[in-house]
């Protein structure tokens, strides 16, 4: 432990699994106290008996949810210094026929929860603070029959763009993190398909699918005052993949 989180208070969205759960527990590994939110439904048993862990449940695109969380953070531990926008779901329509109800609810949860979660934190984060939200590499370019996912990811980099704008006054910092292929409850149906899972893999430059440890530790970076002079940016966690023009398909190899 380094210390890089000590004395700052961190809200993380989604933090029951995957990428959440690991930014949680790598803060609290740095010094830092969590708030930790996610669903009613969702299992913290991993967070059980951790003093510097807060648990409250409840849905991103409620906005009473957003300031609750905001508010618990500075009644339990004083202060908000930071905040982890990282609740997200993914899901498909039919892009030229019938309801549209699964874009609704991805553009809700994806998008809305994000801006919801910013004016939750900022009401009362204090200067050199910093939030953090979690696009994907699915935000940077387009993705067959992923249209819905895929343009929820580029409305939240591009909120991210211009929010950096308006918080800037605040002395508050906002960036996103763009993962690739990572291994997290959300993507675990891929795993029993293996043939999409191997598929994606071998697009992956560095030739394996991401951990969700990896993307905490960039999350991680992003809040922490190491990166005080960065904002409204979008960084790619992701093996390499958006590097990929597309035209070729990266060398195999085994290391
Ligand atoms: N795993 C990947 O390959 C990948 C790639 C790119 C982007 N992402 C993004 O990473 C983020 C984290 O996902 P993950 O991969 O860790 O998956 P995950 O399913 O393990 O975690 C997502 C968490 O968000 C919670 N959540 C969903 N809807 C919510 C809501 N309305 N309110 C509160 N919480 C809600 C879920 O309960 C879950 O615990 C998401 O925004 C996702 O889009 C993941």
């Amino acid at each position: 432990m380094s210390g890089l989180h000590e004395d700052r208070v961190v809200w993380v969205t989604g933090a029951a699994s995957g990428i959440g759960r690991y930014t949680a527990e790598e803060i609290v590994s740095e010094g830092g106290k969590v708030v930790a939110t996610d669903l009613g439904s969702a299992d913290f048993g991993w967070a059980e008996g951790n003093d510097a862990i807060t648990v409250l449940h409840g849905d991103v695109t409620d906005p009473q949810h957003n300031t609750d969380a905001a508010a618990c953070a500075v009644e339990t531990y004083g202060h908000l210094d930071g905040a982890v926008l990282n609740a997200g779901v993914s899901g498909r329509d039919n892009l030229f026929d019938g309801p549209l109800d699964t874009f609704d609810h991805v553009m809700e949860v994806n998008v809305r929860g994000v801006v919801l979660g910013i004016r939750a934190a900022a009401a009362v984060m204090r200067p050199t603070s910093a939030i953090t939200v979690t696009a994907s590499t699915s935000g940077m370019r387009g993705d067959p029959g992923m249209w819905a996912y895929n343009t929820s990811k580029a409305a939240v980099i591009n909120l991210v763009r211009s929010a950096s704008m308006d918080l800037a006054a605040k002395g508050i910092r906002i960036n996103a993190v763009c993962p690739g292929p990572t291994e997290t409850g959300m993507t675990t149906g891929i795993k029993s398909a293996p043939e999409v899972y191997e598929d994606l893999r071998r697009r992956v430059p560095l030739q394996r699918w991401g951990l969700a440890s990896e993307l905490a530790n960039a999350h991680s970076f992003l809040l922490s005052t190491k990166a005080s002079f960065i904002t409204g940016a979008h960084l790619p966690v992701d093996g390499g993949i958006s590097a990929n023009s597309g035209q070729f398909m990266p060398a195999a190899f085994s290391l």
